[in-house]
């Protein structure tokens, strides 16, 4: 008897069900393509800018013109992307690391910021914790980005180093 109570009201509990989309307080430029499913809320996208689906883009997030993110990333508040960057698929953004042993919950005080900069290409299921990375980057598919990049180059593996330059005429 106790155990058809539990399941009725398994049966019957009703979750609370927000629905994901393009809310109405984001900025786009001109000439953006956004591929449906997406989470975007409270972000500014530039110019001729691609957003792939299966992308959440959270408030605050600034994304710099022609860069693309493609589908399954997650870039969280506090990240700003700058311009003709390629964010590949899967690719993670982290605000909070769990400095305290454990997330942060509703204190802010404790996330911390992301800056990429432009012509930077994020390969495939990277994770990017809270870091600079300045202009004209490769970071490998895979890699996981711990500390600041402060030199051009190509950057692998966990944590990522660089493992080689980048050659001149992919420079901007
Ligand atoms: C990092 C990357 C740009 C390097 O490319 P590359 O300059 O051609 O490098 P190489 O293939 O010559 O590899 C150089 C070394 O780095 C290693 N390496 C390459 N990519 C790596 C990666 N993602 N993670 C860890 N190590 C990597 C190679 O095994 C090799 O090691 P070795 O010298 O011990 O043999 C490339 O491998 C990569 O990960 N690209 C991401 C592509 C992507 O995600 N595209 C998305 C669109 S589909």
């Amino acid at each position: 008897m106790i155990r058809f109570i539990l399941r009725l009201k398994i049966i019957m509990a009703i979750p609370n069900i927000e629905k994901s989309g393009i809310n109405n307080d984001v900025t786009f430029g001109d000439n953006v393509s956004v591929v449906e499913p997406v989470n975007l809320y409270g972000c500014t996208i530039g110019d001729d800018c691609f957003i792939g689906p299966f992308v959440e883009i959270q408030k605050d997030v600034i994304i710099g013109d022609r860069t693309r993110i493609q589908s399954h990333t997650f870039i969280c508040e506090l990240v700003s992307i700058g311009s003709d960057c390629f964010i590949s698929h899967g690719v993670m953004f982290i605000n909070d690391v769990f400095k305290k042993g454990g997330p942060a919950g509703g204190d802010r005080t404790q996330w911390k910021e992301t800056i990429i900069g432009n012509n930077v290409s994020i390969g495939t299921n990277a994770t990017i914790l809270p870091v600079k990375i300045t202009n004209n980057v490769v970071i490998g598919a895979g890699a996981v980005v711990t500390k600041d990049i402060n030199e051009s180059g190509i950057y692998a593996g966990n944590p990522s180093r660089k493992i080689k330059k980048r050659s001149k005429h992919n420079d901007v």
